[in-house]
């Protein structure tokens, strides 16, 4: 089963900066909810569409293709073959994703598709209804929240530095504060703290502060079984026996939803294959099973950079060891097969 951290809040309170780099930690992709409610709206106001009109907004919402990706460690949004980039970012666009988001088949349509994604394994997702209605049992949820002035500063610090816009704080203050009544009074899913959620005020936090309390809580949540948690590993094994652990292990990572990535020296791959897995394992299984477990060819990969552990079965720990204490002084070696 994938694994969710929902994080919600209003907006500018640290949401996306926070998220994408817990989600780099845990190994985890990057799921801007809001980013899909910006989509429908620019498609929106691109075809003419009363953002003001409920019905108008269902029925035109029903048209709007969205296809989603993951890649670079988030989910990546398509409307046909575009990424909408700064499109959606900009203020226009924030006057109307209130209302468009009230729309409850515009709400529909957008957690259907988040609710999709855990398929592509474990997601930290932000939002303002992830932590109630999207992913109300994620494995950890948090309620991120600042200052109305503290949002509007770095809002508007952001929309300058990314030359979206030129609005003084002020002016950002008055258009968050308007979204934040409308997405926290809406008939809807509205953005509230969910029971149980974690709430951080940022307003007198760092960046990396944030990041550390929501990383702590998110990896105790997950039990951290994990100990491979995001972690790149090699798998140096030969033999049937330690192929045969070796698929007991690669199951165990996907049983945590570790979403770890292996990678095999080419003596393993030959025992580890896909097709030896149903007649090596006990219980036969599928090349499905593992898919969320990222594996690779050894030859690819850098290793001195890349691995942060080598699991290797004893009769191969020499090679490993020589071939690995070599180059990489971080290089942990485990003998664990
Ligand atoms: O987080 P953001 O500013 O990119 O969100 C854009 C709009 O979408 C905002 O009006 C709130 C709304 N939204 C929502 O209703 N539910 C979510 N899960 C995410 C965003």
């Amino acid at each position: 089963m994938a694994k969710v951290i929902a994080i919600d809040g209003p907006s500018g309170a640290g949401k996306s900066s926070v998220s994408r780099i817990v989600a780099q930690k845990l190994g985890f992709l990057h799921v801007d909810s809001g980013a899909l409610y910006r989509i429908v709206t620019w498609q929106a106001l691109e075809n003419g569409i009363d953002t003001k009109s409920p019905e108008a907004v269902a029925q035109f919402c029903e048209t709007v293709d969205i296809e989603c990706r993951p890649e670079n460690g988030r989910i990546a949004y398509y409307v046909g073959s575009v990424q909408p980039g700064e499109n959606i970012r900009k203020p226009e666009i924030n006057a109307h994703a209130s209302h468009v988001a009230s729309v409850k088949e515009v709400r529909d349509k957008v957690t259907a598709l988040l609710r999709g994604m855990v398929k592509y394994g474990g997601l930290v997702v932000e939002g303002r209804d992830i932590t109630t209605a999207v992913f109300p049992d994620a494995s950890a949820r948090f309620y991120l929240t600042a200052s109305a002035e503290a949002r509007a500063m770095r809002r508007q610090k952001e929309e300058v530095e990314k030359g979206i816009a030129n609005q003084t704080a002020e002016e950002v203050k008055k258009s968050l504060l308007a979204r934040d009544s409308i997405d926290s009074s809406r008939k809807y899913a509205p953005l509230k703290k969910a029971d149980g959620a974690i709430e951080i005020d940022s307003s007198n936090l760092t960046l990396d502060e944030v990041v550390q309390i929501v990383y702590n809580s998110s990896s105790e949540a997950l039990g951290l079984r994990g100990f491979f948690m995001g972690r790149n590993i090699l798998l140096g094994i030969t033999g049937s026996i330690a192929a045969y652990k070796a698929v007991e292990l690669l199951r165990l990572f996907v049983k945590n939803g570790d979403n770890v990535k292996v990678v095999m020296t080419k003596a393993a791959a030959e025992f580890v294959q896909p097709l030896t897995f149903s007649t090596l394992s006990r219980n036969p299984v599928s090349i499905d099973e593992f898919a969320p477990v990222k594996q690779w060819n050894v030859e690819h990969v850098d290793l001195a950079t890349w691995a942060d552990f080598v699991v290797v079965a004893p009769a191969t720990a020499n090679t490993i060891a020589k071939m690995s204490c070599g180059i990489a002084d971080n290089l942990l070696l485990s003998v664990l097969l």
